[in-house]
């Protein structure tokens, strides 16, 4: 059988010829002692990509995410966040493991986080209520399909948090931008912290960053010792990373625009799923399925890998190292695979 096509996640990816050659050269130092020039030169050039004073490399996106949450909070505190978040669903506790703090979930099935239910949470202090220490968001909102959020959701949610800490879970941040037409700098204004991932749409085989004010990242610099992320001659990852940043970012539409067209093969072969493949804006398809694993197992069996998140919901994700063909193939399996 020829490889099965991989819609699991866009991490599979390999690293393009171009990331190994700058692997191979890249200079480097010990980063744990600031000396490597090429992590420096990355964690500028993130940092700016943000309108972020600073930002750090750190291995993965919930190290990031987790090293946010340590320098925002105190524990005891509630993060105020959607159910089906990164943060919340998808960590293993750690969160609670590592900074012994508890979530207020509010409803976030199509991507957005229901503000009423917020600002209900936030009331609730004046109630005796635990403290919301910090606002959680996720942009682009991966269980919900990918789904890109706009300035103005940003703008209500800061508003809400009326000067708590905001950290933005953004390991597709740069998918949202560029099916928003936007900088990616204009999805971030106003945030305490973003954390974005070069190992996902961008194509990198491992990091990502942590941006936010100089202070917070001063602290974020000894949280990740804690955490045990500081590298050593990490500029070979680094290189990488900056090769994903030019390449990467201008081929995104072409995934968004891969995975409409797998979404519209989803909404005629499950018109029961109830799925509308235009929320399909970027690069993740997830539908409602009653037999979301078996559909999967099926799939496999066949040619196609894809993933469920949720008991009942299947996801498929494109990425650099999926073309046309390829997705026509799975097209064709999906079509002819009814359960
Ligand atoms: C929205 C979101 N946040 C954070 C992460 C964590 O990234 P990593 O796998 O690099 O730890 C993921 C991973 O898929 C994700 O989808």
């Amino acid at each position: 059988m020829n490889r099965p096509i991989d819609l699991r996640s866009d991490t599979v990816t390999r690293p393009s010829p171009a990331m190994r050659r700058a692997m191979a050269e890249a200079e480097v130092g010990d980063d744990g002692f600031g000396d490597d020039p090429t992590v420096h030169l990355l964690e500028e050039r993130v940092a700016d990509l943000l309108g972020q004073e600073a930002a750090l490399f750190v291995p993965s996106g919930v190290m990031g995410n987790q090293i946010a949450v340590r320098v925002l909070t105190t524990p005891g505190d509630l993060i105020l966040a959607g159910r089906s978040q990164h943060l919340v669903s998808f960590e293993m506790g750690a969160s609670a493991r590592n900074s012994s703090v508890q979530f207020a979930l509010v409803d976030d099935t199509d991507g957005r986080l229901d503000r009423r239910q917020m600002a209900d949470y936030l009331d609730a202090e004046e109630d005796h209520q635990p403290h919301i220490g910090l606002i959680a968001l996720e942009n682009s909102h991966m269980p919900s399909g990918g789904t890109p959020q706009g300035p103005d959701e940003l703008a209500a949610a800061l508003a809400l948090a009326a000067g708590r800490p905001v950290h933005l879970d953004g390991a597709r941040l740069f998918n949202a931008a560029v099916a928003l037409f936007l900088e990616p700098r204009e999805l971030t204004r106003g945030v305490s912290t973003v954390m974005v991932c070069l190992s996902k749409g961008l194509g990198a085989p491992v990091g990502s960053l942590l941006a936010g004010s100089r202070e917070l990242m001063t602290s974020a610099l000894v949280e990740r010792k804690r955490l045990g992320g500081a590298m050593r001659q990490v500029g070979v990852l680094a290189a990488a990373g900056l090769v994903a940043l030019d390449e990467g970012m201008s081929r995104l539409a072409e995934d968004h625009r891969r995975a409409r067209r797998l979404a519209e093969v989803v909404a005629e072969t499950f018109p029961d799923s109830g799925y509308d493949p235009t929320t399909c804006r970027t690069n993740i398809v997830a539908f409602d399925h009653p037999r979301a694993r078996d559909l999967v197992e099926r799939w496999v069996q066949v040619g196609l890998l894809a993933g469920t998140v949720a008991p009942r919901r299947v996801r498929l994700v494109t990425h650099g190292d999926v073309g046309d063909e390829e997705i026509e193939a799975a097209a064709s399996i999906m079509s002819s695979t009814r359960l």
